[in-house]
């Protein structure tokens, strides 16, 4: 039996369906089930009798964890109640001069669209580049990039639609080059594909938790490197912000010299537990792994798919593969697709006019083939 395998019984989902939409709202396992049980637990019982002992060390245990995913710093890391939180705290706090541009691509989910467009009354631009084939030629990125005016990329390490992987490492390396801040939608890789913000030279990275790090939604992760720390102003302040925050007689804005000054009020304490125990599961697992498998499974599903005559959507060339398979059966819209293979359990949607299967680490081969036989 494979490690993975053995982490079956943890998503009782299996039981029901063949779940092949990680890309979309993920089931949670048992383990990630049983925290929120020892938070309400506590809760319930307790109150916030032990507030430091218990919430307080899980939340800071967590940014460790969070940090450690990403191969970052835990005071790099801020808790969000989802991705575009943190990308507008980046939107908000930079100090945006008149005919500034960020450089953006049409495959991007609008939340890594709209943040930027709203600082169109501040006299900042958006190029949007074209992708070609579900994809974006890093060449475009490249002579965008030549333009002096551009601040910032903003770019997703997987695009939703079609699932092109970008090269995360290539696109920092020539931001690094431009002086150009990198500010990166995370949230279709993290969990299943090996994220080093470190390595690849990102400034920020937002992703919630409900994808692929398996846990609910509500509670995510915000990332920003201590160099660029300075550069983004709060724009929200509240008694967390600031250093010395359990003292509330004493007034004053020392922000907190961390990313912790981005929490500005109580945090999400259960998605907090939640999240916790979703990443332990994963570093327990080990991301390289997880990709390994989540791409052994979706190359079977591609190789299935051609021999049926599908049409595969999602570039595979080239390290551009990931967790999500976008493909169009000849003669048959999507959305029909979509619906015969929920009468047969088998749970996908669709996206940017394809059927978006999405299996994570816990998905099996006899899935995959079931959804293969449904068609
Ligand atoms: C690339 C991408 N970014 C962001 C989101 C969701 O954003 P949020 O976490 O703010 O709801 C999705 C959800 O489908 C997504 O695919």
């Amino acid at each position: 039996m494979n490690p993975f395998e053995r982490t079956r019984h943890f998503f009782p989902v299996t039981e029901a369906f063949a779940y092949l939409n990680h890309a979309g709202v993920a089931p949670i396992s048992t383990r990630v089930e049983e925290a929120i049980g020892r938070f309400t637990a506590e809760a319930t019982r307790r109150g916030a009798l032990h507030y430091f002992k218990v919430y307080d060390a899980e939340i800071e245990r967590v940014r460790g964890r969070a940090a450690t995913l990403l191969g970052a710093q835990p005071d790099e890391i801020a808790f969000v109640k989802n991705t575009t939180e943190g990308l507008g705290l980046v939107a908000a706090g930079l100090d945006w001069q008149r005919g500034d541009c960020v450089v953006t691509c049409d495959l991007e989910y609008p939340s890594n669209v709209y943040p930027w467009w709203s600082l169109a009354d501040r006299g900042v631009e958006t190029l949007m580049l074209r992708g070609r084939d579900g994809r974006l030629p890093i060449e475009a990125v490249e002579a965008a990039l030549l333009n002096p005016s551009v601040r910032l990329l903003a770019l997703s390490s997987v695009e939703f639609g079609s699932g092109a992987r970008n090269d995360l490492a290539a696109l920092g390396g020539l931001c690094r080059e431009r002086g150009v801040l990198f500010c990166v939608d995370g949230i279709q890789s993290l969990g299943c594909l090996p994220v080093d913000v470190e390595a690849c030279g990102i400034d920020f990275l937002s992703a919630d938790g409900h994808k692929w790090l398996l846990s609910v939604e509500g509670c995510g992760l915000f990332y920003c490197a201590r160099r660029v720390l300075e550069r983004v102003t709060p724009r929200v302040i509240g008694w967390r912000s600031v250093t010395d925050n359990e003292n509330f007689d004493h007034y004053h804005m020392d922000l907190q010299p961390g990313a912790g000054r981005f929490e500005e009020g109580t945090p999400n304490t259960p998605g907090i537990f939640a999240l916790g125990a979703a990443i332990d599961l994963l570093l327990e697992l080990g991301i390289d792994a997880i990709a390994e498998r989540v791409l052994s499974l979706t190359d079977r599903l591609v190789d299935g798919l051609r021999e049926h005559g599908a049409a595969v959507l999602s570039p595979r060339e080239d390290g551009a593969g990931s967790g999500i398979v976008s493909f169009t059966l000849p003669d048959e819209a999507p959305s029909r697709t979509v619906e015969r293979l929920r009468e047969r359990d088998v749970f996908v949607i669709e996206r940017r006019g394809g059927v978006r299967a999405s299996p994570h680490f816990y998905n099996d081969e006899a899935e995959i083939d079931r959804l293969l036989l449904a068609l």
